[in-house]
């Protein structure tokens, strides 16, 4: 996989420089996404909170980038155990498109690069969990072959990746790198946008 356009934007790994373009995607979010998303009803102070603390050494995120902001995200990282990620154990992963991005293959783009992660770090399991009723996230669950077990309000999803092969090893580096690039750009597009204008 290379870093892949969509219409105007990319597909690239976000680190921390994207700490903001990342919580202000999650802000734009509104009340039915934020739910879907987060399963319940979530805060403008919850989100900048989320945000600040999910670039861990062990977090994952991809994003969808348009024109230097950030229009979706897919989310991966260890749960139920103290494993960092690479070692085993199960991992969790999340997403979410802003509408106006939503239906043009994004979500799955995304998904491909978490699913790839996953087994880049040998996960036991990946589990995905979205309200019953979330037909967008079913439907890119099972694009996937996940396995499915629903509820009355809530669903699991649930993969197991592959172990990693060279080739899937070489496609995320190789691919993250040039994501790196791509991210000093933005980070240096930004702070010049931000400095004030010379007399
Ligand atoms: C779930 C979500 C990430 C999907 O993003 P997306 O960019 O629209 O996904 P894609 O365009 O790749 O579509 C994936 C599949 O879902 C289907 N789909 C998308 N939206 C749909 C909807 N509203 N109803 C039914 N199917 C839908 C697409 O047709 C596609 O299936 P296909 O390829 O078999 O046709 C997006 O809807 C979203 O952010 N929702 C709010 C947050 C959320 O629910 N997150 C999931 C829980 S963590």
């Amino acid at each position: 996989m290379d870093v892949t356009s969509i219409r105007d934007g990319l597909v690239r790994r976000l680190w921390p420089s994207d700490t903001t373009g990342f919580r202000d995607h999650l802000l734009r979010l509104d009340i039915d996404s934020r739910h879907s998303r987060f399963g319940g009803a979530v805060s403008d102070e919850f989100l900048i909170n989320y945000a600040e603390r999910c670039f861990g050494i062990d977090d994952v995120i991809y994003g969808y980038v348009v024109d230097g902001r950030v229009r979706g995200a897919g989310e991966l990282r260890g749960v139920g155990h103290k494993l960092p990620l690479g070692f085993g154990g199960a991992a969790e992963a999340a997403f979410s498109v802003e509408n106006g991005w939503r239906r043009q293959g994004v979500g799955a783009e995304l998904m491909g690069r978490i699913v790839r992660a996953a087994r880049n770090r040998r996960a036991d399991a990946l589990y995905m969990s979205c309200l019953a009723s979330n037909q967008a996230m079913l439907r890119l669950a099972r694009k996937f072959s996940a396995q499915l077990r629903r509820e009355p309000d809530e669903a699991l999803a649930m993969l197991e990746p592959r172990g990693p092969t060279p080739a899937s090893v070489f496609d995320e580096a190789s691919e993250d790198s040039a994501g790196f690039a791509t991210a000093m750009l933005d980070l240096q597009r930004r702070a010049f946008a931000m400095r004030p204008a010379a007399r």
